[in-house]
């Protein structure tokens, strides 16, 4: 099965600019535009979080108009930058719901079990797994004991040696989060955003992969206490090979501006 996986579109309404530099609806409608031009059709695209910028119901309720013209199944995960209730209330058909009231899901539909974990802690940068979302976690991995796995989150569970970014990162839940992922054994990947760069790394014997943004790349600095800064690196996203049985295979692809 052929994944599109994009993250951290920031999609701000009203043609106004992220850090007075972006015009993220913009780069979302080159999004839109680049995914529905692809020679070859993904079956489902995952969204690993920041859609929006400042989580109104008018930017998720853009963002679904767009991704439901493309007519493929999209699921998607929040960011730091999201909040549960509009996201919810504008992309019902996209979001899954625990007992908690998180943002995480469990899809079954496809070669791999898909599970999509919502790592956000509102109104803060960083990340958490909480004891209630790591009992769902442990839960749901049982149901798939006999699938290969895909998890897909926002925040990624591994440090990146970009420190200020890293301070922001997942900051609780991860040790259990490792463990669970190498119980289960069969974790292909597990495809996060948040850092606004490609990053390989590994959590649990599976490979983590992290997405650049959709819109707005973070310049790649291992300095410490060296705050995080934007670059002009192009819009990216992702297309992941993901089969069972066999190691995934991911392309990140730039996405062309139409101006
Ligand atoms: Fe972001």
């Amino acid at each position: 099965m052929l994944i599109a996986q994009i993250s951290d579109s920031h999609l701000l309404t009203g043609g106004r600019k992220v850090a007075g530099r972006f015009d993220t609806g913009a780069r979302f409608d080159d999004l839109v535009a680049s995914l529905g031009a692809q020679p070859v059709r993904p079956d489902v695209i995952l969204f690993s979080g920041d859609l929006g910028e400042d989580a109104t119901l008018e930017e998720y309720t853009i963002i679904g108009e767009g991704m439901r013209s493309l007519s493929i199944p999209v699921l998607a995960v929040p960011g730091n930058h999201d909040a549960r209730t509009p996201m919810l209330a504008a992309l019902p058909d996209m979001v899954g719901e625990t007992e908690s009231g998180h943002l995480c899901l469990c899809d079954t539909q496809f070669d791999l079990a898909i599970i999509g974990l919502d790592t956000l802690v509102e109104g803060a940068p960083h990340g958490e797994l909480c004891e209630n979302r790591l009992a769902w976690l442990k839960e749901t991995l049982a149901q798939c004991a006999d699938r290969d796995v895909l998890i897909f989150m926002h925040h990624p569970p591994m440090t990146t040696g970009m420190q200020d970014m890293d301070s922001m990162g997942l900051l609780a839940g991860k040790d259990a989060f490792s463990k669970m992922v190498e119980q289960q054994g069969r974790v292909r990947g597990i495809l996060c955003g948040h850092m606004h760069r490609s990053i390989q790394g590994e959590c649990g014997g599976a490979p983590v992969r992290v997405s650049p943004s959709a819109s707005h790349q973070i310049a790649f600095d291992l300095r410490e206490a060296s705050s995080f800064a934007f670059s002009s690196e192009p819009p990216q996203f992702m297309m992941h090979i993901a089969e069972p049985n066999t190691p995934l295979v991911s392309h990140v692809v730039s996405i062309l501006s139409t101006d």
